[in-house]
């Protein structure tokens, strides 16, 4: 069984994901690093390419790692949002909602100018509160566990989703 990250940009997944590796001995997999090793910089991809050609790159990655088994697995923001990749990731994993505040993922996106997303003209607030709004309610519906990540540390969430893991 993989145990797959999902959320908003800024709230952990890779932190928690290396974390949860270091734990358990999983292989960790971050579908934006495989990504860029392969292809490049994600907003270089954006710029040249588009968004489309971004989401077609993570389902190719999805379906490689899908079909492995004992892996943590931490997705881009927008990744469980096409149907296909939760469909496919759910075949032989658990997907983990880390959920935060908008204040505790603003102070962690407001430093890094890598997210094509919140790049637009010092409206990264509201556009961050909009995608939050939007995407909120369907990491909920397709996350098999949520898990609240305020106040913790990566650590204390790491062990939280092990836990869960072990239980599922
Ligand atoms: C995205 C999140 C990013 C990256 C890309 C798109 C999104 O990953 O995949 O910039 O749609 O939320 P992180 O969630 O790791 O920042």
């Amino acid at each position: 069984m993989n145990i797959v990250l999902c959320g908003m940009m800024g709230v952990g997944k890779s932190s928690v994901g290396i974390r949860i590796a270091e734990l358990t001995g999983r292989r960790w997999y971050d579908t934006d690093i495989v990504i860029t090793d392969r292809h490049g910089r994600i907003s270089d991809i954006f710029e040249y390419y588009g968004e489309t050609h971004f989401r077609a790159l993570e389902t190719e990655v999805v379906r490689e790692l899908a079909d492995q088994d004992g892996l943590v697995i931490s997705t881009g923001g927008g990744l469980v949002l096409k149907p296909e990749n939760n469909e496919l990731l759910k075949r032989n994993g658990k997907i983990f909602f880390m959920r935060a505040d908008f204040e505790t993922l603003l102070a962690r996106v407001k430093a890094d100018d890598a997210r094509p997303l919140l790049k637009n003209m010092g409206r990264t607030a509201e556009k961050l509160g909009e995608l939050l709004a939007q995407r909120t309610p369907v990491y909920a519906a397709v996350a098999d566990f949520i898990v609240d990540t305020d106040g913790k540390t990566v650590d204390e969430v790491a062990r939280e989703i092990i836990a869960c893991a072990q239980k599922a």
